[in-house]
């Protein structure tokens, strides 16, 4: 059985230690946090594991998961590289979904397998995640040997591992942020159209919800290019026209000519030379 210390017991360290105990594959040892008592707590909630709260303390393990926040992984690094009790060969691996495996070069430079695991999961509540997490995908990048033995690592949680180049991480993550919570934006967006037009407000959601669920389910089973339709794609600049002469908010008619200039381009040859001209005078 492989041993697992976790730096980080909050949402998603304590949900991945527990799966990891749970799969029987894995031996949870410690579990390190600044706090003593959600440090108590999130051992109760594993299942497993002895709580310490200093790095010196730490047992040597085949695998370490820093599941710090983003913006304290390099101090951690390099306070467990410091600490000098990580051996040579074993794999210390980070969750953000931006950094690199690179965050970690101090324990690389003690001949720790490097990397980032970053699961594409939103860990709300660790019991709820724990219910909800096989099947779930988990970008792995950093050198070759963390991530072969991370592989069976992810699958034993119920995950589905894939490889992302060295440099992709920003890329990946603007991918997922886009995705998500620029979806949201949009969202609020045309709910704020919905209350300038005077749709009454129990109506905004299933008018726009429809259509959104309708438009996503296009675009992620026909791909975008397939799956545009509307004013853009027509070549309707009248349209188009009308849309900005309502737009009073100056971030709104912002936002509104970025995304039609990306429409734009969706539409491609599909748009006469000159409807495309006129929607880029109107759009710019
Ligand atoms: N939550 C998600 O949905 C999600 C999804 C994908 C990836 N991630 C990534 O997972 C990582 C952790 O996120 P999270 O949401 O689980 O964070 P979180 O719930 O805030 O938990 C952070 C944990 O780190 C501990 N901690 C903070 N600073 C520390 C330090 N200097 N030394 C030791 N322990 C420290 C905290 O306990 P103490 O304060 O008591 O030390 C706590 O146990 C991040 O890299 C995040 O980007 C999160």
């Amino acid at each position: 059985m492989q041993t697992l210390t976790v730096i980080g017991p909050g949402r998603l360290g304590s949900t991945l230690a527990r799966l990891a105990r749970q799969s029987g594959e894995f031996e949870v040892v410690d579990v390190m946090a600044r706090r003593v008592e959600p440090l108590r707590l999130a051992c109760d909630f594993i299942g497993a594991g002895r709580p310490v709260s200093e790095m010196r303390q730490l047992a040597p393990v085949d695998l370490y998961l820093l599941a710090v926040p983003d913006a304290a992984v390099a101090f951690c690094a390099r306070a467990l590289a410091a600490a000098g009790v990580v051996p040579a060969g074993s794999v210390v691996f980070h969750a953000s979904g931006v950094g690199e495996a690179s965050l970690l070069q101090p324990l690389a430079e003690r001949g720790a397998h490097v990397a980032s695991l970053h699961p594409a999961f939103s860990f709300a509540d660790p019991a709820r995640a724990v219910a909800g997490f096989a099947g779930t995908l988990c970008a792995l990048e950093g050198d070759e040997a963390a991530c072969l033995r991370l592989e069976p690592f992810v699958l034993a949680l119920g995950g589905r591992p894939f490889r992302l180049a060295a440099g992709g991480k920003a890329a990946y993550h603007a991918a997922l942020s886009v995705a998500s919570n620029y979806l949201v934006a949009l969202t609020a967006m045309a709910q704020g159209l919905t209350r300038q037009a005077g749709v009454p407000a129990e109506l905004a959601a299933p008018l726009l919800g429809g259509l959104m669920r309708q438009t996503l389910d296009n675009a992620l089973e026909l791909g975008p290019r397939a799956a545009l339709t509307g004013p853009i794609l027509r070549g309707d600049v009248g349209t188009v026209e009308r849309h900005l002469s309502v737009l009073a908010d100056v971030e709104l008619a912002s936002a509104y000519r970025a995304l039609g200039r990306q429409t734009v381009a969706l539409a491609g040859e599909r748009l006469p030379d000159e409807a495309r001209r006129q929607l880029m005078a109107l759009l710019y």
